[in-house]
């Protein structure tokens, strides 16, 4: 198949891009290279530990470089903003933090690792929800066979966990309720019988369930205590604003905020980081459908049917020649990296000063596709020039390293756009 791009390329960009063949990154903070490694970096302190997220930024690349390109008490918008890594560091520092995402999930536990609650409001309300709980004697909650919720849980799970869903829709303060359907959610995926770690659902074997029987209660009274110690130790009347959003169509006025700071979706959710999968279980218990899941999924950057254009990247073009073999892969890439240069577009018009992308690259059919150079070209294609880039070693290898810069699975590319 022939594709055409949407609108005409600037003239070689790939000549005059960092990114490019034969020139080397600049490097910056003293780095020889430009290359960064948090390895050995603590990512669970503070709020970032009350609730796990899949593909989450570690959250000292995120201060780092909040420190280096937000301006004291600027703001700074995470328009995919996931389980709130960069806003949670962004509160800490204080600046002003704007989230948005797609996945309720994601705003769910955005909001409560960023929003300042008093120690004595947590206790109180941990006790509250926790005797509420016990003392529950009606039935307990059951899905649809269709939503295979049952799947992921033992029997005598049920109970306890229907008996907190309840207790805490009872809170009246709309912060704390926030706070406890975060630690809920926690809860859920802590008992549920998936392996940890693993981006993807998997079911513990017979023998492993056989073994894990965690009292439910008791996980739920863990969480709280961690958020005792850490949600007052947020900056006093911190509270970022996290909203539902897609960042293809953001409801921010032009230049609202000084800086972008995200890390985008790869587009790989069928075989790679699938966010919906994730979330899902966790989502049921806190009372979503399986309507309203698929209906945020259908807005997820690449889902979705309508027809879409190639964007204007020729590395893109030439990926799209090679992945062309297997239509289906091609379709699906045209569809993310369409939608992926819409979303990019709106980051041009609402960042004020810097926009900062932090992404891998991806393998579809084999084929690596250069996702630090396509957003480049983008970007370029935008008006929006490249004014620095850094990369990220990433803790295991998966792919050995291919030609150019930017191409290797096994790092991160941390592109700095400047207005
Ligand atoms: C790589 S994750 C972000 C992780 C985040 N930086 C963190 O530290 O947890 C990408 C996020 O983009 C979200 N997303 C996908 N399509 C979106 C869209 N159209 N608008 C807003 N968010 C979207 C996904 O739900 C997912 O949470």
């Amino acid at each position: 198949m022939t594709v055409h791009l949407s609108t005409p390329h600037s003239e070689s960009p790939l000549a005059e891009s960092p990114l490019g063949p034969k020139s080397t990154p600049k490097a910056i903070n003293g780095t020889p290279d430009g290359v960064w490694d948090f390895a050995s970096q603590d990512t669970q302190y503070a709020t970032h530990g009350l609730h796990t997220y899949v593909a989450a930024m570690i959250p000292a690349l995120a201060r780092t470089l909040i420190d280096e390109y937000v301006p004291k008490k600027g703001s700074v918008l995470d328009p995919f903003c996931g389980g709130g890594a960069v806003l949670v560091e962004a509160i800490r520092s204080g600046r002003e933090a704007v989230g948005r995402d797609i996945n309720d999930l994601a705003v769910l536990v955005s909001k409560a690792k960023t929003t300042h609650v008093r120690a004595d409001e947590i206790q109180t309300g941990g006790a509250r929800v926790l005797a509420r709980a016990k003392e529950y004697d009606g039935p307990s909650l059951r899905f649809p066979k269709s939503d295979f919720v049952e799947f992921w849980f033992k029997d005598y799970m049920l109970m306890p966990l229907t008996a907190l869903r309840f207790a805490i829709e009872e809170l009246r303060d709309p912060d704390l309720r926030t706070l406890f359907q975060a630690l809920f959610s926690a809860t859920v995926r802590s008992v549920s019988l998936t392996h940890r770690n693993e981006v993807r659902l998997r079911r513990m074997t017979p023998v492993q369930q056989e073994y894990f029987n965690p009292d439910v209660f008791e996980v739920f009274r863990k969480y709280v205590t961690l958020a005792e110690e850490r949600v007052p130790a947020l900056p006093t009347g911190a509270k970022a604003s996290v909203n539902k959003g897609d960042t293809q169509r953001l409801d921010l006025s032009n230049e609202e905020v000084d800086v972008i700071l995200c890390s985008p979706p790869y587009g790989d959710e069928r075989n790679g980081v699938n966010y919906t999968q994730f979330a899902k279980n966790m989502l049921y218990w806190l009372g979503y459908n399986r309507q309203s899941i698929q209906a945020s999924k259908g807005h997820s950057l690449g889902w979705g049917k309508r027809e879409r254009a190639v964007p204007p990247s020729r590395t893109l073009l030439d990926s799209l020649e090679i992945v062309s073999a297997n239509p289906a892969s091609e379709r699906e890439a045209i569809a993310f990296y369409s939608d992926y240069y819409k979303a990019l577009q709106e980051l041009a018009r609402v960042a004020r000063s810097r926009i900062i992308i932090v992404i891998g690259n991806r393998v579809l059919n084999k084929q690596v596709l250069n996702n630090g150079q396509i957003t480049v070209e983008l970007m370029d294609a935008i008006g929006v020039p490249l004014e620095k880039c850094h990369f990220r070693k990433l803790p295991t290898k998966r792919l050995p390293k291919m030609r150019d810069f930017g191409a290797a699975i096994d790092q991160e590319t941390i592109l700095v756009f400047k207005k």
